[in-house]
């Protein structure tokens, strides 16, 4: 393409606990051709992800780090501009994990796996949706409760950084599962909407002056199912609180973000698990991504009848990307955070 750039985020350098803006650098490339089999893509959406953090690393987390000079990785949904691949056609809608920062993106649709390329229906919901209810994170929220957590009818579900992209679902998920959920965020204002949507209980442990008394106080019967996004003193306060059989599902550990690389910090429940019974287990959606259909179908219905509500935290603009992405890491978001590009 003569004449047009694509404007790209490159990570400049590895932060030491949490990023700062000037861990990136814009460039402006051509926009690249796509090669054998592969699409070129105009970003319409991007995305941020706390998931990112792991990625600003040298060392292999879960999966290999974005090395100097490189794009930053992260998800986009855009529109095919150019294909040499037989089943995708100019016009078409195609969202990836792999679309990196930048307003361009060559993919390869035959890729199979979280870094693959799936194919768009706009008349299902917004094609952002595919970002976040209807994307990775949903996806999260749905095997993580329903695979890992295995709620019950009456059981009470704690969920950490519950306004977020995946703890808004968890929450409404559970209630659909005839669960009681209780929600726990840092502000009024994101505690109010967790109970707009079905939410029974809710706690700001930024106000709190004792996290464990006040989830006692919400959870009289103990935590069934802990929904852990954040790790940290919330992981502790939650932890005290097992009722006999507990499931707890360690999602993430954003309240760590400073930590990356180091040992959690914290207090250890090995006397608490003997006398719960209860069982910890990590979680990581790529290990259920074949199943992912069955989430999403099962999320549409669920959207089309007016059973799950979503929120999401626009900001415009790829000149905003490190902006959007260190809301995530200091609460600023409200709902998922996803940046509009075109
Ligand atoms: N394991 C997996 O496969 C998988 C997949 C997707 C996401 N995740 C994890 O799920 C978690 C939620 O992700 P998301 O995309 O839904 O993000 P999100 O909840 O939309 O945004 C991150 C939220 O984390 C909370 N937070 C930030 N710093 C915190 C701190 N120091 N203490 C407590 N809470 C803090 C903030 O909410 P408050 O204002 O409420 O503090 C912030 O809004 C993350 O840990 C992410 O890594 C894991």
């Amino acid at each position: 393409m003569q004449n047009v750039v694509n404007r790209r985020w490159l990570l400049a350098s590895y932060p030491k606990g949490l990023p700062s803006p000037q861990n990136w650098t814009m460039d402006a490339q051509p926009v690249p051709d796509p090669g054998p089999g592969q699409i070129l893509v105009k970003a319409k959406w991007l995305s941020v992800d706390p998931y990112m953090r792991g990625r600003m690393s040298p060392s292999a987390n879960y999966t290999k780090g974005v090395g100097l000079g490189e794009v930053m990785q992260g998800g986009g949904v855009g529109e095919i501009v150019a294909s040499n691949h037989p089943a995708w056609k100019t016009g078409d809608i195609a969202e990836s994990m792999s679309f990196g920062w930048q307003e361009w993106s060559v993919l390869t649709p035959d890729i199979f796996g979280p870094a693959g390329v799936n194919k768009i229906d706009p008349k299902l919901a917004p094609i952002e949706s595919s970002l976040s209810w209807l994307g990775m994170p949903g996806v999260t929220a749905y095997f993580g409760l329903l695979d890992v957590g295995r709620p019950r009818p009456g059981e009470t579900v704690v969920v950490s950084a519950a306004s977020g992209a995946v703890g808004q679902l968890v929450g409404q998920i559970a209630k659909l599962a005839g669960c009681r959920a209780v929600a726990i965020a840092g502000g009024d204002h994101k505690l109010q909407w967790c109970r707009e949507i079905g939410f029974d209980a809710a706690i700001n442990y930024k106000k709190v002056a004792d996290l464990a008394a006040a989830v006692k106080q919400a959870c009289p019967q103990g935590v069934d199912v802990f929904f852990d996004n954040t790790a940290g003193p919330i992981h502790d306060a939650v932890m005290k609180n097992l009722s006999i059989g507990a499931r707890a599902v360690i999602c993430g550990r954003v309240a760590l973000a400073d930590r990356f690389g180091e040992p959690d910090i914290g207090e250890r429940f090995m006397g608490q698990l003997i006398v719960s019974r209860a069982s910890v287990h990590g979680f990581l959606v790529f290990d259920w991504w074949h199943k992912r259909n069955e989430a999403l179908q099962r999320l549409v219905a669920w959207q089309q009848a007016g059973k799950i509500h979503f929120k999401e935290d626009v900001l415009n603009g790829i000149e905003r990307m490190p902006e959007a992405f260190l809301r995530l890491l200091q609460g600023k978001n409200f709902g998922k955070q996803i940046v509009k590009i075109s």
